[in-house]
């Protein structure tokens, strides 16, 4: 592991921009399951099946059970060195931005302040009629499908397959991704759009990329450097080695 990060560390100190996207894999030591690895059904479903707009339609109380269910064990779970890590990588550079495809607020929960979600947020509820958000549902979910004080279902305030990113949020990581000196990319299976995109933006224009997975993804073929690893143990060398 030392002598992954030795040999490019340099990189990373001279860096003005430093861009960090992502994904489950960050998440893993800390008890939450990934969505493509082992554990990642739930009951029978696979995320695909459950997190898409016609999903809720067809049954929202199913759906409200795997993401109360998701609430629950991400409330129970605390934020790993991985996170911890990337909290001390902010302080140390002019620009950074962490974008995470993470919907389970660990980011925040360990320290980072310079946080884009692309994925919305478990913690957050949107009434389907209004728009309005809501921050304050107990966990567990008392009556499942909640609902709105008008009247309307809310809905986990979360992308779904087949809907828009955040604007906002996907033009600020796309603008940090082209802007990068280093992008560093953290445990995603990088298969999912447009997320997945950001690490070649960043390559095509100049950056730097390194990669920390368990193992080999479709990014691989075209990044600097890529760390077989755990998040929770390669994320701290890297700090150490700065
Ligand atoms: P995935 O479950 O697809 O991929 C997790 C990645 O993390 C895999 O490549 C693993 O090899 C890697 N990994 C697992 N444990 C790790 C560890 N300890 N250290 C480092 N890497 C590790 O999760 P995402 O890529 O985040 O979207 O999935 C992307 C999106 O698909 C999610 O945001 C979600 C999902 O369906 C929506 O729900 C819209």
């Amino acid at each position: 592991m030392a002598r992954e990060v030795g040999e490019w560390i340099d990189t990373l100190r001279r860096a003005q921009r430093v861009t960090v996207l992502t994904g489950a894999g960050i998440s893993a030591e800390s008890g939450v399951p990934t969505f493509r690895g082992e554990g990642g059904l739930w009951r029978t479903y696979r995320a695909e099946e459950l997190a898409t707009p016609e999903a809720f339609v067809r049954d929202p109380k199913l759906v409200w059970e795997w993401y109360d269910y998701r609430r629950q064990v991400v409330s129970k779970a605390e934020p790993n060195a991985g996170h911890s890590a990337l909290v001390d990588l902010e302080s140390r550079f002019a620009e950074f931005l962490l974008v995470t495809q993470n919907v389970d607020n660990l980011h925040r929960r360990a320290g980072s302040r310079s946080v884009a979600e692309l994925h919305g947020n478990l913690f957050r509820a949107r009434c389907t009629r209004e728009g309005t958000i809501r921050e304050d549902l107990p966990c567990p979910i008392p009556e499942i499908p909640p609902v709105c004080g008008c009247g309307a279902l809310l809905r986990p305030d979360v992308v779904w397959f087949g809907e828009s990113l955040p604007v906002e949020q996907i033009t600020l990581a796309g603008e940090a991704a082209r802007r990068s000196d280093v992008m560093l990319v953290v445990g995603t299976s990088a298969v999912v759009y447009p997320a997945a995109a950001l690490p070649e933006a960043a390559k095509s224009n100049g950056a730097f990329v390194v990669e920390v997975n368990l193992q080999r993804t479709p990014i691989s073929p075209f990044v600097d450097v890529s760390i077989q690893g755990p998040a929770a143990e390669v994320l701290p060398a890297i700090v150490d080695a700065l």
